[in-house]
């Protein structure tokens, strides 16, 4: 049977304050929680047992998806006592696996979107008889990520995590197939990590370590402002998913939601079933979550509202998170980066902004 892991202990830290409450993977994404489109997407490519490794809040995830049915998949979970980072959380699954020692297992970071081959990757994997293939993406800036070199045969000959001088722009895409008999090689019962451990001892010990390219969509949300762009290019099928509640579209308003016939709604926003968005408001980009309310006049982009939050009428946002059940009074302006703690209460501006005032 095909099976995979899937990371998703990870803490979120840099998604605060839409994580202290929901696990990264588990955020509304294009109407569903961001997991649901990684695992309709290893289904579709063939995989039949999933093993969450787990570690925080682990009951989000199993509360949700239980056994798995709803995907045609077999889920278990595993939940850490204490997080064993990347490589010790795969390592802590293994004896859920009933894969054979050669055999492939697919391991995915809970936190990427990707429209990449998972089928094709695992088929060159085999095909190479490899210890490891890694999904390789490019990117512009390669230092915030893996840097993976490879040579003319596509073997990687490095790992260079976070490096501040990166000798290759293509990176690690937090997609990999390792045998079985890898997994079962890193050590138990502590925290390891896979970037920095296990994949530079692989290339140490001369294991057969491929770089599988693939340029399709590929995204991690890791900050919010990839999270909420995530969400948009699901919402407009820039990537490609099956658990995508509905046509890909300019704007995915899920059914029960309250949305004035004057408001626009644009640029690949989700509304989520109880949100509301009164007359006149524009809203683009963005992710509404349940219960959260936008005021009349209202201007949203790029911007998260999480549970129960709102904003007051002719409030500007641009590139904003506000946490569950804060809200942010009538009238102010709000620019990129700005987090609202949940249940924070920002007043309304006496004085308000205006086109006029703006000069
Ligand atoms: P930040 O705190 O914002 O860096 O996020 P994160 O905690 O999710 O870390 P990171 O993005 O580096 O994690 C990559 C993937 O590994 C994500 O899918 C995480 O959920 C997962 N992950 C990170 N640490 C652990 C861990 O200790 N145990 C398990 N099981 N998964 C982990």
């Amino acid at each position: 049977m095909s099976e995979a892991v899937l990371l998703v202990g990870g803490r979120g830290t840099r998604l605060r304050p839409l994580t202290v409450t929901t696990p990264k993977p588990m955020l509304p994404t294009a109407g569903v929680p961001f997991l649901a489109h990684v695992l309709a997407r290893a289904r579709a490519a063939g995989i039949e047992h999933v093993v969450l490794a787990t570690s925080y809040r682990p009951e989000v995830f199993s509360e949700h998806f239980g056994a798995g049915a709803g995907f045609g998949l077999a889920i278990d979970y595993v939940a850490e006592t204490e997080a064993l980072g990347t490589a010790g959380g795969i390592r802590n699954v293994s004896g859920l696996l009933t894969s054979g020692p050669d055999d492939p297992v697919v391991v995915l970071n809970g936190d990427v979107l990707s429209g990449h081959d998972i089928a094709r990757q695992i088929a060159a994997h085999r095909a190479a008889g490899a210890d490891a293939t890694l999904h390789l993406t490019e990117v512009d800036d390669a230092r915030p990520f893996g840097s993976c070199p490879t040579d003319a045969s596509g073997r990687i000959t490095a790992f260079l995590e976070k490096s501040p001088v990166p000798v290759s722009n293509l990176v690690n895409a937090g997609c990999y197939v390792l045998a079985r008999r890898v997994i079962d090689a890193i050590p138990a019962g502590r925290p390891v990590s896979v970037e920095r451990e296990t994949f530079p001892a692989l290339l140490a010990a001369g294991a057969l370590v491929l770089g599988h390219v693939d340029d399709a969509y590929w995204l991690d949300i890791g900050t919010p402002a990839a999270y909420v762009r995530a969400s948009a290019d699901l919402v407009r099928g820039m990537a490609p998913s099956p658990a995508l509640p509905g046509p890909p579209g300019e704007a995915l308003v899920l059914p029960g939601a309250q949305v004035a016939p004057d408001a626009v709604i644009d640029g690949g926003t989700t509304v989520a079933a109880t949100a509301c968005v009164g007359a006149g408001a524009t809203v683009s980009g963005s992710v509404l979550m349940e219960g959260s309310r936008v005021d009349a006049g209202a201007r949203l982009s790029r911007s998260v509202l999480g549970r129960g939050a709102s904003v007051g009428a002719g409030t500007v946002l641009d590139g904003v998170v506000v946490g569950d059940g804060a809200h942010v009074g009538a009238g102010n302006e709000l620019v990129s980066g700005a987090r609202v703690w949940p249940d924070a209460i920002l007043p309304d501006r006496s004085v308000r902004f205006s086109t006029d005032e703006a000069g």
